[in-house]
């Protein structure tokens, strides 16, 4: 295949952006030509941020999977698509070639169809990194059902809300998982967010970890019978096909659920073709991805960066991803190392907690790992801390790799700011330039565009976007106005990122974090309200605040602060409860790091609780809280300023 929008120099780069600024409908018309289409869109973009309405190539007519699969079919048949590198080093790997996924696709998309799934039904995906969690992936984009994948971390609780939000009527499940040294019982946990539900009829289980699993007569099938069944129906004449379904290129793909400010999680709703178009475009174009390079991308599925870059973005452009079932510190630290070393890995992507936490080994787990493979190498998720960034430069990199610090949200589909590798410069901890079609502003509080720079000649705002991208989400599943308030309100006419961000004289951009009350927790997005309604859920507990800390290995760290009133244990005790009431509701991501109790807690004469100065105690800045006069009970902040833990 050959990628005829890739971008070769930086002169290129800036010719192009200001295409796509000037014309997006045509910049974007010529790009979704390099993809397959049974018929072209009627037109490439109708938008106002008002609503917000946002249609790309609306009338078009396509399936993903076709695009992802079938059109490599004649000249890549053989070629790998997915490696899978199992837990268990000494396991068997899978190397699963074009053809055997357009098979294993094609069955499991008649599997769906069989057991009563019908197009624009919500397939609830909660598996472990296996191949067969892309096979369900694509099975129902295959069909054209939605499906909304939710990572193996969260709890029955968690589950059950997000089944029904969706309204959820299949699950496609593992027994279990291999996670490191651990099993984590996925259809145990499903039994219990099945419990009270009323909209799952079908529950299909891949056999991985072979468990003992309670299987319930009429709901509960085994993924490999249905399978087996599946290939006698489809095989004509030696030949397996299952005609994928006609879809217009707005119809929705999947709802990916993340946590926003409130204590609800959002399901992000990502439609079929702006969706194709970004990730293939900005996968090519971001890692300078070449034609039988192997793609490495240690994500989880769960989130969206597995989403777009082990799956979508890489089968679009006809690549070799490797899929990566277990943890990058078992057996040992060296297993990212071997991973590149066994496949010859050219682009490795992670996040930046985990280059932290295998940092913390030392050289050692790097001794006589060959590395030469590497070409390009990627981060995302967070943050990159400038230790880290060189860290990884000299290291894994040895200096000879350009690095690319993708910044991007579930909410964008893909990567909007970042450098390509060897295109475009790299600064450390910088993402540096908007992709095309991307343009960012920073505005002050009131959304005023910043104009005047600081002491350090950078301008710092709040980081929006003026105008939509092609795979910018299009609502919040069955609540569109929550997706307005979320993100088109705060700033009229402007999609508003959450970010705090700053800007050099080159134009480059730097993500600070969040200005919102989300957490970025080892590059996991919890939310506090999320954090503080499960701490409240334990029978002791009367209130509680919940904030971020700088943390050495996971970027930011929980750190709750709790009224207590039972009289159960001692305060480890205690801690030890409420932990396990938050992994109950949420799950083990989101349990506090550091948990202190205290009598009451810093609030306004409205009641407001000033987490200013919780997150100032937190970060251990004690010396200087600000001003405390507007609070109700000043003497407050001093027993839990003295109290910190
Ligand atoms: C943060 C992950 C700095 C940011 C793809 C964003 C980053 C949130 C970077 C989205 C980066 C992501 N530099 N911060 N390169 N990439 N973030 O939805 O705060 O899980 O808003 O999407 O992660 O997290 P999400």
């Amino acid at each position: 295949m050959s990628y005829s929008y890739k971008i070769k120099s930086l002169e290129q780069y800036h010719q192009d952006y200001k295409k796509s600024v000037d014309d997006p409908e045509g910049f974007w018309g010529n790009v979704a030509d390099n993809f397959y289409w049974r018929k072209k869109w009627d037109r490439v973009l109708d938008w106002n941020f008002t609503e917000p309405k946002i249609e790309w190539f609306k009338g078009g007519k396509l399936n993903i999977t076709e695009n992802c699969i079938d059109r490599h079919l004649a000249t890549m048949a053989d070629k790998p698509a997915i490696i899978w590198e199992p837990n268990n080093p000494e396991e068997r790997t899978r190397v699963v070639t074009y053809a055997r996924l357009h098979k294993r696709v094609c069955q499991f998309a008649q599997v769906l169809i069989n057991n009563g799934v019908k197009k624009g039904d919500r397939v609830c995906i909660y598996m472990g990194m296996v191949p067969e969690l892309a096979y369900a992936v694509l099975g129902c984009a295959r069909i054209g059902a939605i499906h909304s994948v939710i990572f193996g971390g969260f709890s029955a609780q968690s589950i059950a809300d997000r089944l029904f939000d969706a309204q959820a009527t299949f699950i496609v499940t593992c027994d279990g998982a291999y996670r490191g040294a651990k099993d984590i019982p996925l259809k145990s946990i499903i039994d219990d967010a099945l419990i009270g539900n009323k909209t799952v009829k079908k529950v299909i289980v891949y056999t991985r970890t072979r468990v003992p699993v309670s299987m319930i007569k009429g709901r509960d099938v085994w993924w490999e019978d249905e399978m087996d069944f599946a290939e006698t129906q489809i095989e004509k004449n030696g030949v397996i096909s299952f005609p994928a379904e006609e879809m217009d290129a707005e119809d929705p793909l999947f709802i990916l659920y993340t946590s926003g400010s409130t204590g609800k999680p959002k399901g992000v709703v990502h439609s079929i073709g702006g969706y194709m178009v970004w990730t293939g475009y900005t996968f090519v174009n971001v890692f300078q991805y070449n034609q039988g390079d192997v793609h490495f991308c240690t994500a989880d599925i769960g989130w969206i960066t597995g989403h777009s870059y082990i799956l979508y973005g890489p089968l679009s452009a006809g690549g070799t991803s490797v899929m990566f079932e277990g943890i990058p510190t078992w057996p040992d630290a060296g297993r990212f190392w071997d991973i590149v070393e066994k496949y010859k890995v050219n682009i490795l992507y992670t996040a930046p907690t985990a280059i932290r936490s295998l940092m913390s080994f030392g050289l050692e787990p790097l001794k006589d790992k060959d590395l030469s493979s590497l070409k390009v190498l990627g981060t995302v998720g967070e943050p990159i801390n400038e230790e880290a960034w060189h860290w990884y430069d000299e290291n894994i990199g040895k200096k000879k790799c350009p690095i690319v610090d993708t910044w991007w949200q579930t909410e964008t589909g893909g990567t909007l700011i970042s450098n390509m590798a060897g295109i475009t410069p790299a600064k450390a901890s910088w993402a540096t330039l908007p992709m095309p079609g991307v343009q960012p502003i920073m505005v002050d509080e009131n959304g005023h565009e910043v104009t005047e720079k600081d002491e350090h000649g950078y301008l710092k705002g709040n980081l929006c976007i003026k105008a939509p991208w092609p795979g910018i989400l299009r609502t919040t599943y069955g609540d569109h106005e929550r997706c307005r308030l979320n993100y088109f309100a705060t700033y009229p006419n402007l999609y508003f990122t959450g970010d705090g961000a700053l800007k050099d004289e080159n134009g480059f951009y730097r993500i600070t974090g969040r200005v919102d009350d989300v957490l970025n927790i080892s590059g996991h997005r919890i939310g506090t309200a999320e954090v503080e309604n499960a701490i409240n859920m334990h029978s002791g507990v009367v209130e509680s605040a919940v904030v971020g800390y700088p943390h050495d290995i996971k970027g930011q760290g929980i750190y709750a602060f709790v009224i207590y009133n039972g009289h159960h244990g001692d305060e480890n005790q205690r801690r030890q409860d409420i932990c396990l009431t938050v992994s109950k509701i949420i799950g083990s991501i989101a349990k506090p790091d550091k948990i202190q109790f205290v009598t009451g807690l810093p609030k306004t004469r409205s009641g407001k609780i000033m987490r200013r100065i919780l997150r100032k105690i937190a970060e251990g800045e004690i010396a200087n809280l600000g001003d405390t006069s507007a609070l109700l009970d000043p003497g407050v902040v001093v027993e839990i300023r003295d109290g910190k833990i």
